[in-house]
C-alpha cells in the first residue's frame, strides 16, 4: 500500500492554494489541529501533510477513526489497557498515545466521542499524560493531535454534544476544505490526473483526454461526495470506455442508475395508461399540463443540468429552453 506521504496532492485553484499555504505555516508548530470539510474533501491527506511538514515526520504518524469502535472499544485503543483489566485482556497493550509518542495522531471523525473520551483527550493536550484502562500509573506522552471532521464542532459544542473545552484547546487552528464545486478550477486537473493513472494501471499507453460534452457533465455535476467521487466517477469511465483511441464521452455519475433498480418507482411509459376522460374536456391544456409534468420529471432525473434534459427527452438545448420559456419553469432550481 502507499504510504500517505507518497500521495500526491493535486489542486491549483486559489482556494487549494491558500489551503496548502495554511498548511505549511501551521505543520512545525506543536499545537493541535483542526481539519474540517465535507466527506471526501482530502481531510486525510492534509493531515498526513501537517504530520510529514512537521519536525516530527520521522515519528510515527497514527490514525484512529473514532466512529468505528464503540466507547469502551475507542477508549481501550487510545489509552491502550492493562492485563486483567477485562475480560479477554491477557496482556498489556498499548493504546495509540503510545504508539504514537513524538509523532501525530490523527483522530478522524472526532464528533463521534462520548464526553468521557472527550475529557480523557483533554487531560492528554493539557498535561501530557493519562491512564492505561485498568491502571493507575500515569503514562507521559508527547503527541501532536490532528483532529477532523465533517460535522459542525462549533454548534455541537452549543447543543451540548461536544465538550467545549476540548474544541477549545483543538481548534488553535482549524483548517477548513472547500468542497470541489467551490474551486472548480481543481475539477479538470483532478480528473485528468486521476485519468492518466487509471489508463496506466489498465496498461494502455495514452490517455486521449475528455470530450468536450464530458467536460462539460464533469464542470457541471455538484460533486456531493468531493474528490473521492470524482477519483470513482473518472476512473469508472477510463475503465468503461470502449474506444481507447477516443476521447472519453460517457461520464456515468451514478453506477446504481438502471431502469431495473429495485425499489425504482414505476416510469411513466411503463405505468398503466391514464384513462381518457369520458366527457368533453379541454385537449390542449391536457396536453400542455403532460408537457410540464413530464419536464420537470426530466429536470429533476437529470439534476436540473438542462443540457442532459434536453438530451434525455430528445430534443436540442434551444428546443428546452423553449419549453421552459413557453411554461415559465426557467426558474426551476435544486
Ligand atoms: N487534492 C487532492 N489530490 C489528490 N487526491 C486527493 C485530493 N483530495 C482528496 N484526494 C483523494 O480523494 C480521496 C478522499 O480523500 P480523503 O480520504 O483524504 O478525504 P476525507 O476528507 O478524509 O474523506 P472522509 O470525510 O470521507 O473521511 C482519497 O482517495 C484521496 O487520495
Ligand atoms: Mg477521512
Amino acid at each position: 500500500m502507499r504510504k500517505p506521504q507518497d500521495q500526491q496532492l493535486i489542486g491549483e485553484s486559489p482556494a487549494f492554494l491558500g489551503i496548502l499555504e495554511h498548511v505549511s505555516r501551521v505543520a512545525p508548530l506543536n499545537r493541535p489541529v483542526l481539519v474540517i470539510g465535507e466527506r471526501g474533501t482530502g481531510k486525510e491527506l492534509i493531515a498526513a501533510r501537517i504530520h510529514f511538514l512537521s519536525g516530527r515526520w520521522d515519528f510515527p504518524f497514527i490514525k484512529l477513526n473514532c466512529a468505528a469502535l464503540t466507547e469502551s472499544l475507542l477508549e481501550t485503543e487510545l489509552f491502550g489497557h492493562e492485563a486483567g483489566s477485562f475480560t479477554g485482556a491477557a496482556k498489556r497493550r498499548l493504546g495509540r498515545f503510545e504508539l504514537a509518542n513524538d509523532g501525530s495522531l490523527f483522530l478522524d471523525e472526532l464528533s463521534s466521542t462520548s464526553s468521557a473520551v472527550q475529557e480523557k483527550i483533554l487531560r492528554v493536550i493539557e498535561y501530557g499524560e493519562f491512564e492505561r484502562v485498568g491502571g493507575s500509573e500515569s503514562i507521559r506522552t508527547n503527541v501532536r493531535i490532528i483532529g477532523a471532521t465533517n460535522e459542525d464542532l462549533p454548534g455541537l459544542a452549543e447543543s451540548g454534544k461536544f465538550r467545549d473545552d476540548l474544541l477549545d484547546r483543538l481548534a488553535f487552528d482549524v483548517i477548513t476544505l472547500p468542497p470541489l464545486r467551490e474551486r472548480p478550477g481543481d475539477i479538470m486537473t483532478l480528473a485528468e490526473h486521476f485519468a492518466v493513472k487509471m489508463a496506466g494501471e489498465l496498461g494502455q499507453d495514452v490517455f486521449n483526454g475528455f470530450s468536450e460534452q464530458a467536460k462539460d457533465a464533469l464542470m457541471t455535476y455538484r460533486w456531493p461526495g468531493n474528490v473521492r467521487e470524482l477519483k470513482n466517477v473518472v476512473e469508472r469511465a477510463v475503465y468503461a470506455c470502449q474506444d481507447q483511441d477516443q476521447p472519453i464521452v460517457d461520464i456515468v455519475f451514478d453506477p446504481f442508475d438502471s431502469p431495473w433498480r429495485p425499489g425504482l418507482k414505476e416510469t411513466p411509459e411503463k405505468a398503466a395508461p391514464a384513462a381518457l376522460p369520458t366527457g368533453p374536456y379541454d385537449f390542449k391544456q391536457c396536453i400542455q399540463d403532460e408537457e410540464i409534468k413530464r419536464i420537470k420529471d426530466a429536470m429533476e432525473r437529470c439534476r436540473f443540468n438542462q443540457k442532459k434534459t434536453a438530451e434525455f427527452l430528445g430534443m436540442t438545448y434551444h428546443q428546452l429552453r423553449g419549453y421552459l420559456r413557453k411554461y415559465e419553469l426557467t426558474e426551476i432550481e435544486e
